[in-house]
């Protein structure tokens, strides 16, 4: 199954290469969540060919009606993630493809066709950059770690999530190497994967943008976890916490540390 999903994320990866060298009209879903015809048609091609390859999964997407689909056997999909990016030619955006049996991680796939860089991976069988094996980092030291963060679309609109983001920012950016937000949730999994970040966290985010990216984090041997530090539920759980499992439980401790202003 994995190869040919990759030749079919491949071919679709060419659309998304299309669009984002071409002038685009954007759509707004909400205050900050942008949507192109791009978005609508990677996601249209997508579904096609997995309806059609793979006929004991459904497929759950971003820009289509999931109300009357089950999460089961189920490929998970976000069509662009880093939809901001595409559309300001910010080179960090991708397709991002989760494959699960029973509810249960099986395939991830993510590809980012503007740099060329394509994670996979398989439950049991490591995790892959352009068939290469990518790992965590080894570093232990809290203070020397790269944490990545995203900003959730509420914050335009949500003073409560507003003020979360800017309180665990203020209480990790002292604490840490630095932080960085490139603005594709799937890619960050994906950097923590490879050992470029030693950790991640954001709040808000959907199946779509991390189900590929926590199975291919998991088999470079990291850690994804709720802010609780039990394990992640997709579709349940509002924060998420990554790392290269060695920094872990400091990345918890410091996020659930409340600042007195
Ligand atoms: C977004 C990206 C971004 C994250 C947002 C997501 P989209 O997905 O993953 O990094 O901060 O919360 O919604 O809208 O570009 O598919
Ligand atoms: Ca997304
Ligand atoms: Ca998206």
């Amino acid at each position: 199954m994995k190869e040919k999903l990759i030749n079919i994320i491949k071919e679709a990866g060419n659309i998304l290469k299309e669009g984002y060298y071409s002038n685009k009209d954007v759509n707004f879903k909400a205050k900050k969540d942008l949507v192109t015809k791009y978005d609508v048609g990677i996601e249209n091609f997508l579904k096609e060919k997995f309806l059609n390859q793979f006929k004991d999964f459904n497929v759950i997407a971003e820009e289509s009606d999931n109300s009357n689909i089950d999460f089961n056997n189920s490929i998970i999909v976000d069509p662009i993630d880093g939809t901001t990016n595409f559309v300001n030619q910010v080179p960090h955006t991708c397709i991002s493809v989760g494959v699960y049996k029973n509810k249960k991680p099986f395939i991830g796939v993510v590809y980012n066709p503007i740099l060329d860089e394509l994670y996979t991976a398989q439950v049991g069988q490591g995790a892959y950059l352009n068939g290469k094996k990518i790992e965590v980092s080894k570093q232990n030291i809290f203070q020397k770690a790269l944490i990545s963060t995203g900003f959730p679309y509420s914050s335009g609109t949500c003073e409560n999530d507003l003020n979360d983001v800017v309180q665990k920012i203020k209480y990790i950016l002292p604490r840490c190497q630095d932080i960085r937000r490139l603005g594709s949730a799937a890619l960050d999994l994906c950097y923590v994967a490879k050992g470029t970040y030693e950790g991640y966290y954001e709040m808000n985010l959907k199946a779509w943008d991390v189900s590929a990216g926590i199975i291919i984090l998991n088999e470079a041997g990291g850690k994804v976890t709720s802010l609780s530090n039990n394990e992640y539920k997709l579709f349940e759980d509002k924060y998420i916490v990554a790392s290269n499992n060695i920094i872990h439980n400091d990345l918890i401790e410091n996020l659930n540390h409340k600042v007195i202003y």
